[in-house]
C-alpha cells in the first residue's frame, strides 16, 4: 500500500494557492509527476465545503492555466484530490482540527506531509508552533517538512529570529525556503551551462571578464501590492533573494557532487566573500530611483523613500573574481519585462584591425536571458564582407528555449519547487545561512536608502529607470 502523501497548504484562500500552488500541482498531476497517492488540504480561516474550495480553484485554474493544460475531464480527475480545514491555525490549538483530519482520513500509517506556508510571514511563528503543539511536527517514517515562501525576515536580526523560533519545533533539513528564482529553468541552466561544458569555464574568472550585470526587470507597478511594498522596497523585495541567489549562481566553484548540501555549501561561500559595504560608503555603489507616480498608489507613504528601483555594485573577494565587479539591478514600471545575466568579457590585448575613428571594440559579451524569449547569446565579432579592407562587426551566435525544445514548454518555478519539496531534494532552497548572510549584504544598503536626506530620483514609468544608475555604469545593457 502507498504511503499516504498530503500537501498542507496553510493561507488556502489566498492568491499564491489559487493562482500558482494549485496550477502547478495540476500541471504535475497532468504529467504524471505527482505520486497518485498525493491529496492536497486546504488550511484557512474562511468556511469552505470541500466542494465549494473546489469549485472555487476550478475557477481560477481556468483563467490561469492555457486552453491546452485545462479541461473539465482533467479537472474532474484532480478535484476529488483537494480537501479543506477551516481553521485558524494561527491560535494555540489551531492546527487540532487538521490534527482530527489526519486522524479521519488518515488510514495507512506512516503518511508524508509537506505543510506549505503561503501565508503573511508574520504567521510563520504561531502557525509552526501550533502545528508542534498537536505533534504534527513529528517525523515517523513519513516525512514532515515546511515549505515557506518568502519574504524571510525584512532583515537580518529578524531573519535570524525567525530561523530561531522555527529551529524550535523542526531541523534544517525540514525546511524548504522558497526563492522562485531558483525554481526557474533558465536559472537552473546556468549551472549546467558552466558545469556541463568545457569552454566557458577557463574564462569564467577575473582574467578574462570584465565586469558581470545581472538585470531583473518589471513592467508591472506596485499596483495592489502598496502596503506590502512601501515597507519592502526593491532591495528587499529582489535584490536580497533572487538576484543574490542569481549572483551565486554565476559566481560559484562547481561542488564536488550535485546535492543540497554541496551546492548551498558554495552558495555560501560566494555569498560570504562579497564584501560588505558599510552605509556610509553605500551611496557610492548604489542609485536609487521611484517611478512617477508611486506616491499615489494606495497604502504608500506620500512621502516615502521607498526605492521602487535600484541598481548596486557589489565585489567579490576572492581569487577568480578579484577585480571584476558584479552590477546588480531591478526595478518595476520599466520599459520591459525582462531578467538577463550579461558576461562582459574583457577586450583582446591588442587589436591588429584598424577601427574607424571614434569606434570602441565591442568586446564579446555572453548573454543569459532568464525571461521572457529564454536563450542564450554569444556575441563576437565578424569580418564584415568586402573585397577591400577589413571591418568588423558584432554578431551573435544564439540558442533559444523555444526554437530547441518546440515540444517543451518550461515548466512553471512552482512545479519544480513542489515536486523537489515533494521528493526531498532542497538544493533550491535557501539555508538558513544564506539568507542571513543575503540580508547582510544588504542591510547596510538599504539603511543607507532609507536614512537618504531625499527622496530617490524619480524616473518615468515605461522608461529605463532613473539616470544616476548611468553613473554607476555607462554601459548597461538595454532593457528588454
Ligand atoms: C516576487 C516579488 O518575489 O517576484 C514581486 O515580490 C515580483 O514584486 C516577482 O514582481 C517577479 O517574479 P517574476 O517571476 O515575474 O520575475
Amino acid at each position: 500500500m502507498a504511503q499516504p502523501l498530503t500537501v498542507v497548504i496553510f493561507g488556502a484562500s489566498g492568491d499564491l494557492t489559487s493562482r500558482k500552488l494549485i496550477p502547478a500541482l495540476f500541471n504535475l498531476a497532468q504529467k504524471g509527476k505527482l505520486p497518485p497517492e498525493a491529496r492536497v488540504v486546504g488550511v484557512a480561516r474562511s468556511e469552505y465545503t470541500d466542494e465549494a474550495f473546489r469549485e472555487h480553484l476550478k475557477g481560477k485554474a481556468k483563467e490561469i492555466l492555457p486552453g491546452e493544460q485545462f479541461s473539465e475531464e482533467k479537472w474532474a480527475a484532480f478535484a476529488p484530490r483537494i480537501h479543506y480545514v477551516s481553521t485558524d491555525a494561527t491560535q494555540p490549538g489551531g492546527a487540532k482540527p487538521l490534527a482530527d483530519w489526519f486522524a479521519a482520513n488518515e488510514k495507512e500509517p506512516n503518511g508524508r506531509r509537506l505543510y506549505y506556508f503561503s501565508v503573511s510571514p508574520y504567521y510563520y511563528p504561531p502557525i509552526s508552533a501550533a502545528l508542534a503543539e498537536a505533534g504534527l511536527n513529528k517525523s515517523d517514517t513519513g516525512y514532515r517538512r515546511l515549505v515557506i515562501e518568502k519574504p524571510f525576515g525584512t532583515d537580518r536580526a529578524s531573519a535570524k529570529k525567525l530561523n530561531d523560533e522555527l529551529h524550535k519545533h523542526w531541523d534544517e533539513n525540514q525546511l524548504y525556503r522558497i526563492d522562485h528564482y531558483l525554481g526557474k529553468d533558465t536559472v537552473q541552466n546556468i549551472l549546467v551551462f558552466r558545469f556541463a561544458n568545457t569552454l566557458f569555464e577557463p574564462l569564467w574568472n577575473a582574467q578574462y571578464i570584465d565586469h558581470v550585470q545581472i538585470t531583473v526587470a518589471e513592467k508591472v507597478t506596485v499596483e495592489g501590492r502598496g502596503d506590502y511594498y512601501d515597507k519592502s522596497g526593491v532591495m528587499r523585495d529582489m535584490l536580497q533573494n533572487h538576484i543574490l541567489q542569481v549572483l551565486t549562481l554565476v559566481a560559484m566553484e562547481d561542488p564536488n557532487r550535485y546535492t543540497a548540501d554541496n551546492l548551498r555549501n558554495e552558495k555560501m561561500k560566494v555569498l560570504s566573500t562579497v564584501n560588505v559595504r558599510p552605509e556610509a560608503e553605500a551611496m557610492k555603489v548604489m542609485a536609487l530611483g521611484q517611478y512617477d507616480g508611486y506616491l499615489n498608489v494606495k497604502g504608500v507613504d506620500p512621502k516615502s523613500k521607498t526605492p521602487t528601483y535600484a541598481a548596486v555594485k557589489l565585489d567579490l573577494d576572492n581569487r577568480r573574481w578579484h577585480g571584476v565587479p558584479f552590477y546588480l539591478r531591478s526595478g518595476k514600471g520599466l520599459k520591459a519585462r525582462y531578467s538577463e545575466v550579461m558576461i562582459q568579457f574583457k577586450c583582446p590585448a591588442r587589436l591588429m584591425f584598424p577601427l574607424p575613428a571614434n569606434e570602441m571594440l565591442q568586446c564579446n559579451r555572453l548573454k543569459m536571458v532568464i525571461q521572457p524569449n529564454e536563450s542564450i547569446q554569444l556575441n563576437f565579432q565578424t569580418k564584415v564582407p568586402d573585397v577591400d579592407g577589413v571591418s568588423l562587426r558584432p554578431h551573435n551566435l544564439t540558442f533559444d528555449y523555444k526554437q530547441a525544445y518546440q515540444n517543451q514548454t518550461l515548466p512553471e518555478a512552482y512545479e519544480r519547487l513542489l515536486l523537489d519539496s515533494i521528493q526531498g531534494d532542497a538544493s533550491l532552497f535557501m539555508r538558513a545561512d544564506e539568507i542571513e548572510r543575503a540580508w547582510e549584504i544588504m542591510d547596510p544598503l538599504i539603511a543607507a536608502a532609507d536614512h537618504a536626506p531625499t527622496q530617490p530620483e524619480k524616473y518615468a514609468i515605461g522608461s529605463n529607470g532613473p539616470s544616476s544608475a548611468d553613473k554607476l555604469l555607462d554601459c548597461w545593457q538595454p532593457i528588454g
